[in-house]
């Protein structure tokens, strides 16, 4: 196969962005996001679980021999985790508080996987005891730690492959090179601890989907020289997450790298449980941010809008992984070419007293007045989970809203406060 036919010519920003708009009017000119901003004010999240069903199946149907294994990390919220749930989706957790959310609600142990590389024994302990099997090590104290696990207990030796191109290349903090993967297979065996497979994650929000396919060729390439050499037969292959999401140029879509991963992966399915940990993928485009404007001022570089959400908090996306979520004025979603106008650039600060929580520089947009509304699509992933409480400003609520939804259920911290929508 020629790989490199597949790299893609980028795509249009402006037609993504007449989608954006078109999909953020619809979504605010909806009588559950109208309630919701109604009644809780600005800064509101607006999520629709059934985008996220939505991009469940489309990477079901894209790739219908892999396992699928929700992140959680990437939106551990309850109508996330409920529709994934009802869609028999599997789970992939980090940590025992992710671990939690799932055994809270019933989640069978045998649908969940725990693939930090690097855990507490505590926490260890508590997922054997819970019934998950399946767990990540890349180094000897990790495997050290599954001494004595129940004999079902399935290790994934994590491998590192430099992805300089994504957003957020894990693989300088977790993994090993082929050396070292086949020296902790031979360690874990003499331990008495079966390896069933390997993981890997390519580095999130990749846009390359050649790299999807080299990483997993290179990793069945590793699997068959090592069964031969070690007399061993593995059967898990994990190829993490890293799917990428549009966010201020069209990305590769499911399709592109599920047509890169299939002549590679297919061949295997049979003898392999090939699974996958998407996050980003798969609730990115859920959640909907709404701002409101609350200062206004002239600098030496031109016009500031402060906002009532920033870095510290659901644009934390921003600041911890490089991505940058569209920001439109709602006055503006349903505009004509004309009116741009009377359109000026500007930049966007954050709420926070700190230089750094500024959001955006040069946002086209039209004139604002404090209290004017803005909207940023594409804000479902690493948003929330990752938000600070920076300036003792209070965590910005989510509302669930969308198709079907007959309250706005509005979550804040532990409170969570059902509004009718009529
Ligand atoms: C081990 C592991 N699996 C899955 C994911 C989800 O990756 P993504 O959101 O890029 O799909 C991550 C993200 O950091 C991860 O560290």
């Amino acid at each position: 196969m020629n790989l490199a036919a597949l790299r893609r010519e980028p795509r249009t920003t402006r037609a993504l962005e007449s989608r954006r708009r078109a999909e953020a009017s619809a979504l605010l000119s909806s009588v559950a996001a109208r309630a919701a901003i109604a009644v809780h004010g600005t800064p509101l999240l607006l999520l629709d679980p059934e985008r996220v069903r939505r991009q469940y199946r489309h990477l079901r149907t894209a790739l219908p021999f892999v396992g699928l294994h929700y992140a959680v990390k990437a939106l551990a919220h309850d109508a996330v985790l409920d529709m994934l749930d009802d869609a028999g989706c599997g789970f992939d957790v980090a940590t025992g508080e992710e671990l939690a959310m799932l055994t809270r609600r019933g989640v069978a142990a045998s649908r969940i996987i725990h693939t930090h590389p690097i855990k507490k024994p505590a926490e260890i302990a508590e997922a054997l005891a819970a019934g998950v099997r399946t767990f990540v090590v890349d180094n000897d104290v990790e495997i050290e730690k599954f001494r004595g696990a129940p004999s079902d207990t399935r290790l994934l030796v994590r491998l590192a492959y430099r992805s300089p191109h994504a957003k957020s290349d894990l693989s300088s903090k977790f993994g090993v090179g082929p050396f070292e993967a086949a020296r902790l297979v031979e360690s874990a065996h003499a331990a008495g601890i079966a390896v069933a497979g390997f993981s890997y994650h390519v580095g999130s929000q990749l846009d390359d989907p050649t790299r999807f396919a080299t990483a997993a060729a290179d990793t069945l390439e590793l699997m068959g020289i090592l069964e031969r050499r070690l007399n061993v037969q593995f059967d898990t292959l994990d190829i993490g997450g890293g799917f990428p999401a549009s966010y201020d140029s069209e990305s590769a879509a499911i399709e592109d790298v599920a047509a890169a991963l299939r002549p590679v992966l297919e061949p295997h399915a049979r003898r392999l449980d090939i699974i996958a940990e998407p996050g980003r993928v798969m609730v990115a485009d859920a959640m909907t941010l709404v701002t409101s404007v609350v200062g206004i001022a002239e600098r030496g570089d031109g016009r500031w809008y402060y906002l009532d959400d920033g870095l510290y908090g659901s644009y934390s996306n921003v600041l911890t992984e490089d991505v940058h979520p569209l920001v439109f004025a709602e006055r503006d979603l349903t505009a004509t070419p004309a009116d741009a106008a009377n359109h000026r650039w500007a930049t966007l600060g954050g709420p926070t007293c700190d230089s750094s929580d500024v959001i955006a520089r040069e946002v086209l947009l039209p004139e604002l007045e404090v209290g004017d509304l803005l909207v940023s699509p594409t804000m479902g992933a690493y948003t929330t989970v990752t938000a600070t409480r920076f300036n003792g400003r209070p965590f910005t609520p989510v509302a669930v809203v969308g198709r079907g939804a007959t309250t706005a259920e509005v979550a804040v911290a532990s409170d969570v406060r059902r509004v009718p929508i009529v």
